[in-house]
């Protein structure tokens, strides 16, 4: 197996994670996240989105989390924006990145953002060419890039559509989403098969849920196809409020043991990673998913026990 040497992962647990939780995390507990995020070795943070605070309240103080947080050198602070608006209000915080984001279906794209995929084109356009002028990098997503929740199964070649029309605007990179976890790796053979006849892989990034416990598993088949670059959240939080059934991201945690046990470097630290999955876990006053942090509670509580009968 040809394997990469070398991987970026882009966290978006502050954006795709808090989104879908129904409590609202308190401003401060997210910017005390994010820096503890900043410490971990991870070069690229999705920390909010732009949306419309109706939509997703939860993401709401997304202009004072940007304003508050500590910018360690070297790290990309991102957001997520769905029109102009989103724009402008992410310009005023000094964003370094912003991504737009549209389904390969319609009726998913419908319930997300209001539009169909046509009427999203433009819209978009638009979102990219103001921020290429204020220096502004964009990072493109596709969501339900296997199936949807409300269309059924996506071809390959219907993502095939929406990606072009990406490309053309000037996305640097197209993170393909699989929305709501149901893929498996001989899908994401095909789908890659299909956009790597007309694209480099290196315009692509991967962004797995794992909803059935496939997201690993497709991360090695996208490997071997030549992808680097994957996103993933602190702890496995994540979902699409707009996508019925979608549950959380491939875990980062989980994305970085089996990485690092691969021999393919990412520049991130475990246990760091590990310390700010509890310090999330705490505020949201709910067990998180990921396989690390199980392992370090069982350690944390055999070592306590031991500690006692000495
Ligand atoms: P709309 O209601 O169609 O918006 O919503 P509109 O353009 O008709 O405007 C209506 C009003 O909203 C106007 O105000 C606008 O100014 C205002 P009024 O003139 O009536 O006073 N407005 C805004 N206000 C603040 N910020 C904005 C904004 N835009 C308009 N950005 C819209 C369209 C796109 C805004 C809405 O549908 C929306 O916010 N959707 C976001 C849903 C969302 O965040 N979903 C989750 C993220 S996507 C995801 O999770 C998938 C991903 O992880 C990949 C994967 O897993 O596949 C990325
Ligand atoms: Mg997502």
């Amino acid at each position: 197996m040809h394997l990469p040497t070398k991987v970026t992962i882009k966290e978006v647990g502050p954006r795709d994670g808090l989104q879908n939780e129904s409590k609202f995390i308190e401003t401060q507990d997210k910017v005390d996240w994010i820096n503890l995020l900043s410490k971990t070795g991870l070069d690229y943070i999705e920390v909010s989105s732009f949306v419309h605070p109706k939509w997703i309240p939860q993401l709401a103080d997304s202009e004072q989390v940007l304003k508050s947080i500590n910018r360690e050198k070297g790290v990309t602070y991102a957001a997520l924006v769905p029109n102009i608006r989103g724009l402008e209000r992410a310009l005023t915080c000094n964003v370094n990145e912003v991504s737009v984001f549209m389904s390969a279906s319609e009726d998913h794209n419908k319930s997300n953002i209001n539009k169909t995929i046509d009427e999203t084109f433009p819209v978009l356009k638009e979102v990219v060419d103001e921020a290429l002028k204020a220096n502004v990098k964009v990072r493109g997503y596709v969501s339900t890039v296997i199936a949807c929740p409300y269309d059924g199964p996506v071809s390959p070649e219907q993502v095939l559509k929406v990606v072009d029309r990406l490309a053309e605007m000037g996305v640097y990179e197209i993170s393909l989403g699989d929305t709501i976890g149901v893929g498996v790796p001989t899908q994401v053979e095909s789908l890659l098969s299909t956009l790597l006849k007309h694209f480099p892989s290196n315009l692509f990034a991967m962004h797995f849920h794992d909803t059935r416990g496939t997201a690993l598993a497709n991360v090695v088949k996208s490997l071997e196809m030549g992808i680097t670059t994957f996103d993933s959240s602190t702890g496995g939080l994540g979902g699409c409020p707009y996508a019925k059934g979608a549950s959380g991201n491939v875990s980062t945690e989980d994305l970085l043991y089996m990485l690092s046990a691969m021999n393919i470097e990412t520049g991130v630290n475990q246990e760091a990673l590990i310390e700010s999955a509890f310090f999330i876990e705490e505020k949201i006053g709910k067990k998180l998913v990921s396989k690390q942090m199980e392992i370090a509670r069982n350690e944390r509580s055999a070592n306590v026990d031991n500690a006692r009968t000495v």
